[in-house]
């Protein structure tokens, strides 16, 4: 997590780094020097922000272990080594994914609240279980499942497709599939801050939190199994289960170097990737597209969650263009669908994870 001043990225990004390589370490806070403000800031998930490229020396590996850093600048060469391309120039035509997405996303946190208040008449349970649902998120797993709905339909059914019901409730299953797994997340971690506010677990007791995650998890599995398909439900199923291994991989190291490189990519997949490549697809099939568009989607959505851990991981120590290729890829990806306003977002949303600040 990192909060940006004029002149300075501060990021626990050591603390990140360490615990991404299998070892735990004590939470410390480093502070990166940000390039000078470029002309032409950029406004990133509604934030003004500063472009990172490069990384100063103060952002080197000091303080990690030999191994970790050596994993580190491996990583760094292999995706440097590898041909990245470049991605798209939008030029005039950039389609800010937010604002097209404006009436789809409006009420989303709204819809997911009422979800679950329904669904309990414990006062304490829906008040922990609703904490991160405040609206201040990014919603980026929202925004692409529906800016990936919109594009799979204009790609079938043509302009006047419109978004589906069930589609805008995936949107909000991942949302919530995503925050079960933060708020689990936040009791291993003893986290102090999530989104600018003090995390759940500093508010309620361990065990009450661990059960307001289990009920998030409970409550957008009905939600999913009203969709009344088999398919779906086998794909976003699959996420929980990557969620939980992904999670208990992290806890667990690798002897050698090779082997640890091949568990953080894994831990990477399941851990990030696999909620928005499952629910790219979901909604792909929701959609009636057929199975190379449905891979299409998951394709995307693997190289973009992939992208948008890298960048997470990594950004503050090495060159963004190390997570380039991910997002390259998704591009290209969308690039395959018919062309659309939406299909456009989806591959100008592939330059937003690359360029985000955290
Ligand atoms: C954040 O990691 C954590 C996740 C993305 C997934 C956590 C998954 C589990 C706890 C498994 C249980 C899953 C469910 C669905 C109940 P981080 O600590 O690297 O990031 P942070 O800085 O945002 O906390
Ligand atoms: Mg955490």
């Amino acid at each position: 997590m990192a909060c940006l001043s004029p002149s300075r990225l501060c990021a626990r990004v050591q603390d990140k780094l360490m615990c991404q390589f299998g070892h735990k370490v004590r939470r410390q806070t480093v502070f990166v020097k940000l390039k000078p403000p470029g002309p032409t800031p950029l406004r990133i998930f509604g934030r003004t922000c500063q472009r990172v490229t490069t990384c100063g020396p103060a952002c080197g590996s000091a303080g990690m272990g030999p191994a970790a850093a050596g994993a580190v600048r491996r990583l760094a060469s292999s995706l440097q080594s590898t041909s990245t391309g470049s991605l798209p120039d939008y030029g005039s035509q950039i389609v800010d994914p937010y604002r097209l997405l404006e009436d789809d996303l409006n009420g989303i946190y709204e819809d997911i609240r009422s979800e679950l208040e329904r669904n309990t008449n414990q006062a304490e349970l829906n008040t922990i279980a609703t904490y991160y649902f405040d609206g201040q998120g990014k919603a980026l797993r929202p925004m692409v499942a529906i800016l990936m709905a919109r594009a799979v339909n204009y790609h079938v059914y043509g302009e006047n497709s419109a978004l589906l019901p069930s589609q805008r409730q995936v949107a909000m299953i991942s949302e919530m599939i995503h925050s079960a797994s933060l708020i689990h997340d936040d009791v291993i971690d003893q986290s102090d801050f999530r989104r600018g506010k003090p995390s759940v677990n500093v508010l309620w007791n361990h065990k009450k939190v661990a059960m307001a995650g289990d009920f998030i998890l409970a409550v957008a599995s009905m939600m999913i199994a009203r969709l009344r398909s088999d398919e779906v439900t086998l794909v976003l199923s699959q996420v929980v289960t990557d969620l939980v291994q992904g999670e208990f991989m992290q806890l667990g190291s690798k002897e050698t170097e090779n082997e640890r490189f091949a568990h953080y990519l894994t831990k990477t997949y399941r851990k990030t990737a696999s909620l928005i490549a499952n629910s790219v697809k979901a909604v792909a099939l929701l959609s009636g597209a057929d199975e190379a568009t449905s891979e299409l989607a998951f394709q995307y959505g693997r190289n973009l969650g992939l992208s948008f851990q890298l960048v997470d991981d990594l950004l503050d120590f090495v060159s963004s263009a190390q997570a380039r290729k991910h997002g390259v890829e998704a591009a290209r990806l969308a690039a395959d669908l018919a062309d659309s306003p939406y299909q456009k977002a989806l591959a100008l949303t592939t330059d937003l994870v690359l360029n985000r600040i955290k």
